[in-house]
């Protein structure tokens, strides 16, 4: 069950299809730019949408304002250290703006910054620099049917290539995505961490993790491995910490949180870098584009975060919904990842090519069908043109994520998410498919706008 109880509620909207199918047709079919006032279950991510603690809501009444070395940053710099271990932390408004100053601090053009998977804004900062960024993720994860404990795992003979390929010199920083997001949410092992950890200190290369869902990956590792099934979450949590040299953070994800982020690392010469990178896009360093009070609404939300209790309904919530997706033959990515189930668009819709925009299409259907909201991680988000021979390049997956919000809806709004895809799944030949009608060229998907084909 849930391990709190809920003191304050707020009402979820109910919509008729005909003003549905009038606001999907008003957002050029694309979910980001339908009201939520118009959307029922709201699943597009769960990234600053959770619901904070009556002590985070304490803790923002209690902010401290001051400029400069307020107590609020304080309390958030102790719980940061003591998780991470890291000498140096610098708040930031949220995860890509902690991106952005550590990459156009260290990155040169023509760099190569290898990750498991890179999430989308990390992908677009790295190449924002100039730098390209590489997935060296196992070749596993993209089998969507393919159930491994830990399929977000990174692959160090891509690694050992993209070294043969570039050189020392080219590569500044490896990174990993614990959990691995663009990859279905699936966690990374503490051995793999600890192999890419050796690679990269055997080559003093730095090696940072994008911690965004720190808490999360670290519960996946004390279920599924038992060398860590007798340690605590922050204990795991700081074997990870441990292994790399420094970490970008969202906290809207596991820091419980609806808006902050941070940088944290070991090297002062870097710190010193990205704090003055800082300074110039963020601000001072004790508040990094935020409020007192959000840093104290920060400090507490790392905290609570590593309750185990907490981490098990949350995942099992997400996995229960999976399971119920399951068994009514939806397809879906397996294993069911931390923060979301993943429908696999492909398999779901057969009869749409990937230029049709299969998991786009299904986002769509989703809402129109049950007022759900979705986002799609396929063809629209991750598509590409060939600059030499104009070809359209497609990724592997298509894939429409269905993140769920922290602490904030209970499983019976999610059975009713799972009858809305039962249903849908009944109807699945009447899908059409969308072609794109503009196409934006930084991060496409939030923006772009399509319509349905004919
Ligand atoms: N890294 C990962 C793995 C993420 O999932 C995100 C955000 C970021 C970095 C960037 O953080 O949004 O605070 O700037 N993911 C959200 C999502 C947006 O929906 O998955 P941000």
């Amino acid at each position: 069950m849930e391990p709190y109880k809920i003191k304050v509620v707020e009402a979820i909207p109910f919509t008729t299809r005909a003003e549905r199918e009038q606001a999907l047709r008003a957002a050029g079919y694309n979910l980001f730019h339908v009201p939520a006032t118009l959307v029922t279950i709201d699943l597009l991510t769960d990234s600053g949408t959770g619901a904070m603690s009556d002590r985070q809501w304490a803790g923002l009444m209690q902010g401290d304002e001051s400029y400069a070395q307020a107590r609020s940053f304080l309390a958030f710099e102790t719980v940061v250290k003591r998780i991470t271990g890291y000498r140096h932390v610098l708040p930031t408004h949220q995860g890509r703006a902690a991106e952005n100053v550590l990459f156009s601090t260290v990155l040169k053009p023509g760099d190569r910054v290898p990750s498991n998977i890179h999430f989308d804004t990390t992908r677009a900062n790295v190449e924002h620099n100039r730098a390209v960024a590489v997935d060296c993720v196992k070749d596993v994860a993209y089998d969507p049917l393919a159930d491994v404990p830990f399929k977000g795992d990174l692959d160090l003979g891509k690694l050992d290539r993209v070294l043969a390929e570039a050189g020392r010199e080219r590569i500044p920083l490896v990174m990993m995505t614990i959990t691995n997001n663009s990859g279905g949410g699936q966690p990374v092992s503490l051995g793999n961490v600890r192999e890419v950890s050796a690679w990269c200190r055997e080559r003093g290369i730095p090696f940072f993790l994008d911690a965004c869902r720190f808490a999360e990956n670290a519960w996946f590792n004390k279920d599924r491995d038992p060398a860590c099934a007798g340690m605590s979450i922050e204990r795991i949590a700081r074997a990870f910490f441990d292994l790399a040299d420094g970490c970008t953070m969202s906290a809207k994800k596991d820091g419980l949180v609806n808006i902050g982020g941070f940088v944290a690392c070991n090297d002062d010469g870097w710190a010193t870098e990205v704090a003055n990178a800082l300074i110039l896009m963020e601000g001072f360093l004790t508040y990094g584009g935020l409020a007192g009070r959000d840093l104290e609404a920060m400090a507490r939300g790392l905290e609570e975060v590593l309750d185990e209790r907490y981490l098990a309904h949350r995942i099992g919530q997400v996995r229960r919904l999976g399971e119920r997706l399951l068994a009514a033959g939806v397809p879906i990515l397996l294993p069911v990842g931390g923060h979301a189930v993943y429908l696999d668009a492909r398999r779901f819709l057969p009869q749409l090519p990937q230029s049709a925009y299969p998991a786009q299409a299904l986002t769509c259907a989703l809402y129109v069908e049950g007022g759900v909201r979705a986002v799609e991680i396929g063809g629209l988000m991750f598509g590409t043109v060939d600059p030499a021979t104009g070809a359209a390049q497609w990724p592997e997956l298509e894939l429409v994520r269905l993140a769920v919000p922290r602490r904030v809806y209970t499983d019976s709004h999610l059975d009713y998410v799972a009858d809305v895809c039962t249903r849908l799944l009944e109807q699945r030949e009447r899908v059409k498919g969308l072609r794109l009608v503009h196409r934006p060229p930084v991060l496409p998907h939030f923006t772009a706008r399509l319509e349905p084909l004919a």
